[in-house]
């Protein structure tokens, strides 16, 4: 075991379930639980449940939740260690960590250490003769000063195969080393590292707390691709980062601008937007939103006027309004980009374009009114159409209202008319959405689509007999030793999904090292088994409890009764399957 279970059981009293999960979803007091809308899937109606005495958590949804630990692993990303240490820190706990985490930690640790070395090199060879042409650009092309590029720490990568890799290895790092940090390229041929960045200026990129974590690098003419940029190491994961976070953290309190690309935030920070940051060569991600919600109450959207900029745009909209975070977008013409409007008009002419950028609504609609021609019909019809449809998708009906009566006379209808229409389209939605729900049910049941227990399908009475045993084990771990009593113990082969037999040997290793209490099994299953396989155990637990005939009898009983299910459709399941197969056939041809 990685971390000792005093510790985690520490770290778990110390971090309630109510107040960490508090912080990323608003409760509500339903009897003894708690309530909220589910953080891990949308839902307009709350099914995410916390179980405040047992310590854990519930979405009769989609079925996420488990304990603390299973639950910041999920909403934070992280793997069982590192969650147990974002509590640890926490609550101010230190853990002392196995010799793999201490492994993985050196290896993060010497990525960070070679990019400070290569952010180093960059930079002095910008600033020395050979990088005279990134110099060039930078200054002459890009307008930035010597005190801009030493803030960002710019740089340029020289047109040559071995100088940092040179430079790497006489300090004593191996070349496996360099190609783990995205700092060279292995030649297929002779097996030999050579440099990644090559002929570009460099934009280093910082982690929150001030490390070089990464690399990007730009051409400095119109070939492509026109940014190399690090992949993932240990050190850095790029749905995780943004570009100048480390510099706007102290900033964006009350608002954040969001834009697309490196020179952007370079020369909005220039012009005194300070809380300015980037994604890094990838659209935004829901780690992200998440993120941004930390540190920040609005987002100005500030992406590139093309149509791509655009459609990146809807993007940002959903995934930060997801998380709560107010999101206004900039409206900017006669530039292609905040970096080329600032250099047009000025970072006062800038300043007023964030001060009356448009809510998501504004932007939508005004989008639909530029689409369409007035004059014809046929388009106006099209275009009461999609504004009744975008009105529809607000929750609130008060806002609806509002909307409505702003909207009608500019549509050239009533407002009585409209609202009807929008009406008709929420009834329907909703109609729709049950019928999707029920649909979702059906096939889960059935097991299609089923990605954590894709064997389920293939014997469903097998499967759930199998659930049934795991979940009785987990909630009486003692059974255990008690079928071994009555000459017909447990074991892993005899599960039918690969999923049962995953679980099952997990739980006989941790229950034969020492029957854990309930709070502590799912943490020790996590060691074992990924947050999803994990989740679905936690429900054969929960589905378990609500039951109360968890004796011994029925376990024997869900044993036998597997083995005889197993037996019959060993032969069946090409059968069962082509069934299916057919039956979705015939569905087809008669839709
Ligand atoms: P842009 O093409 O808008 O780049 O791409 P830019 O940063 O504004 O640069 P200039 O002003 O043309 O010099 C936006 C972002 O998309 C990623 C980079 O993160 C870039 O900053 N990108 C773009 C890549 O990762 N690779 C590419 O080839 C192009
Ligand atoms: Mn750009």
């Amino acid at each position: 075991m990685a971390i000792d279970q005093a510790v985690i059981e520490e770290i778990k009293f110390r971090n309630s379930i109510e107040d960490v999960v508090s912080q990323y979803v608003t409760l509500k007091r339903a009897g003894s639980n708690l309530v909220g809308l589910c953080p891990f899937h949308s839902e307009k109606s709350p099914s995410f449940t916390v179980f405040v005495n047992e310590g854990n958590c519930h979405c009769f949804g989609c079925g996420a939740g488990g304990d603390v630990i299973n639950f910041i692993r999920r909403i934070e990303n992280l793997d069982y260690p590192s969650a147990v240490e974002f509590l640890a820190k926490r609550a101010g706990i230190t853990v002392t960590r196995s010799d793999d985490d201490k492994r993985e930690a050196r290896r993060r640790e010497r990525v960070l250490e070679m990019n400070k070395l290569a952010a180093r090199f960059f930079y002095e060879t910008l600033m020395s003769p050979a990088g005279s042409e990134g110099y060039d650009y930078l200054t002459r092309v890009r307008g930035l000063s010597n005190a801009h590029i030493r803030h960002f720490g710019l740089g340029f990568a020289p047109n040559d195969f071995g100088a940092l890799t040179g430079l790497l290895r006489s300090k004593g790092y191996a070349d496996h080393e360099m190609a783990t940090a995205f700092l060279c390229g292995v030649s297929t041929k002779t097996g030999r590292p050579y440099d990644y960045f090559r002929n570009r200026v460099i934009f280093p990129i910082f982690g929150i707390s001030g490390d070089v974590i990464a690399f990007g690098g730009r051409v400095m003419d119109d070939s492509k691709p026109k940014y190399l940029n690090s992949s993932d190491t240990p050190a850095f994961k790029k749905s995780r980062n943004l570009f100048a976070m480390n510099f706007a953290k102290n900033y964006c309190s009350e608002q954040l601008i969001l834009c697309e690309g490196y020179m952007d935030v370079i020369a909005l920070h220039c012009a005194g937007f300070t809380n300015s940051v980037a994604t890094l060569g990838t659209a935004i991600t829901p780690e992200h939103a998440r993120m941004l919600k930390r540190y920040t109450k609005k987002v100005v959207i500030s992406y590139d006027s093309d149509e791509a900029g655009q459609n990146a745009a809807d993007k940002a909209f959903r995934l930060l309004g997801e998380v709560g975070v107010e999101t206004k977008i900039l409206r900017m013409s006669g530039a292609k980009d905040p970096d080329e409007y600032i250099k047009k008009f000025g970072s006062e002419s800038f300043r007023k374009i964030i001060d009356s950028s448009e809510t998501e609504f504004d932007y939508k609609f005004g989008k639909i009114m530029k689409k369409y021609d007035f004059s014809i019909t046929g388009d106006k019809i099209k275009a009461l159409g999609e504004c009744e449809n975008l009105i529809a998708a607000t929750p609130s009906a008060a806002e609806r209202d509002i909307y409505i009566f702003d909207t009608a006379p500019k549509l050239g209808i009533t407002p009585d008319a409209m609202k009807r229409d929008i009406e008709r389209i929420i009834a329907s939605k909703k109609r729709n959405a049950e019928r999707e729900e029920v649909r979702k049910i059906i096939t889960s049941s059935e097991g299609y689509g089923d990605r954590v227990n894709p064997d389920y399908v293939k014997n469903p009475r097998a499967a759930s007999a199998e659930e049934a045993m795991l979940g009785i084990l987990m909630l009486h771990p003692e059974y255990l030793s008690e079928l071994s009593k009555k000459g017909d113990p447990l074991s892993a082969d005899e599960m039918f999904t690969e999923l049962g037999k995953k679980i099952c040997s997990a739980l006989i290793s941790i229950i034969s090292a020492g029957a854990p209490d309930e709070s502590a099994l799912e943490g020790l299953l996590g060691e074992y088994l990924t947050v999803e396989e994990t989740e679905r155990a936690m429900r054969m637990r929960i589905s378990r409890r609500m039951l109360t005939n968890n004796t011994p009898a029925v376990l024997i009983e869900c044993k036998r009764s597997l083995k005889e299910a197993k037996s019959k459709n060993e032969l069946d399941i090409s059968d069962i399957i082509s069934q299916k197969r057919e039956r979705s056939r015939q569905n087809r041809e008669n839709n």
